[in-house]
């Protein structure tokens, strides 16, 4: 099976998860007014992983009909499920290469996508597909985050007793040093900085062009999520990396970045993590922020 994002970036739990923080209910009016959406027409998402944008846009006007292309079949096989599960039948997923899309020039009303040109091997092709089958007047919109890395603040937000900060910190730089040099898809994660964006469009020959910015913020201490909200956080955040170290160890090459103890000392700390987050869940005293801006980037064919 081919090399996917699912395996070397972010399980199909977690990625569905942080979706619900990143594309809140507040903003879902804001975000379609922005992207030009109007009832009953038709919308392609590239690169949707687990359809989230889809199903959210799904809500937003009568009578949509939408499709997702993806690469990966795990996060298109989860899509499906939430979608079923939603009781939505105006989405449809195929899995295809956002470089060749399977479909006839002009057959969609608007394409959008969400970190996805920002997470593409080729995000110029990509976009000229996207202009392709979109119709003559209709819009392409693309958000992505100002940054791929998940900012963590400094220390001094751990209380006294927490004994495995200092370590873990220093070995998830050497961890992230091995992912980024050893990732069999390292060309995705440098394919494009955000702020390029709308270059990218202007290039395109895109006309229009508006930028729209949409924050997000999630804190395991942040008391306006329910407890079972951040209890599923940790956990999803524990399996997530737990899964993602064990694919690379996999691939070999990890000797260059880390000893056989600190290997062993990783597995170790992301458990005791886990438990240390678990049990100061109700006391806010940990400001571990998992934040970013993102733009939205629209422009008219
Ligand atoms: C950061 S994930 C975003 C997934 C989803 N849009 C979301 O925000 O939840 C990037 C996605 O782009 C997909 N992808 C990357 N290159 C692709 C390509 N050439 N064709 C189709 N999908 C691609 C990956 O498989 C992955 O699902």
């Amino acid at each position: 099976m081919a090399k996917c994002w699912s395996e070397y970036f972010q399980l199909p739990e977690l990625l569905e998860y942080s979706r619900r923080y990143m594309l809140t209910q507040e903003m879902r009016e804001l975000i379609t007014t922005h992207m030009l959406i109007h009832d009953g027409e038709t919308i392609l998402e590239v690169g949707c992983g687990t359809g989230y944008l889809s199903r959210y846009l799904s809500h937003s006007r009568k009578n949509l009909s939408l499709t997702g292309i993806d690469l990966d079949q795990k996060f298109l096989s989860m899509a499906e499920q939430f979608t079923k599960q939603e009781g939505l039948h105006n989405i449809s997923y195929i899995q295809a290469n956002a470089n060749a899309l399977p479909f006839a020039a002009h057959s969609f009303d608007h394409v959008v996508s969400h970190t996805f040109l920002t997470s593409t091997q080729t995000p110029l092709l990509a976009l000229s597909e996207m202009h392709r089958v979109v119709k003559p007047g209709g819009s392409i919109s693309s958000i992505t985050p100002m940054s791929i890395m998940p900012t963590v603040l400094e220390e001094g937000c751990y209380p006294p007793d927490c004994s495995y900060i200092t370590r873990y910190k220093i070995l998830f730089e050497k961890v992230w040093q091995m992912y980024e040099r050893i990732n069999p898809l390292a060309d995705y994660i440098n394919a494009v900085d955000s702020g390029k964006v709308p270059q990218m469009f202007v290039r395109e020959g895109l006309k229009e062009i508006s930028l729209f910015p949409i924050g997000y913020a999630f804190s395991f201490s942040d008391a306006s999520y329910s407890r079972a909200a951040r209890e599923q956080y940790i956990d999803l955040c524990y399996q997530d990396e737990a899964k993602k170290f064990e694919h690379f160890i996999a691939l070999g090459g990890w000797k260059k970045f880390l000893t056989s103890e600190e290997v062993r000392e990783y597995r170790q700390l992301l458990q005791e993590k886990k438990a240390y987050l678990q049990q100061h869940l109700d006391d806010n005293s940990i400001f571990e922020w998992n934040g970013r801006a993102n733009i939205m980037v629209t422009g008219r064919a």
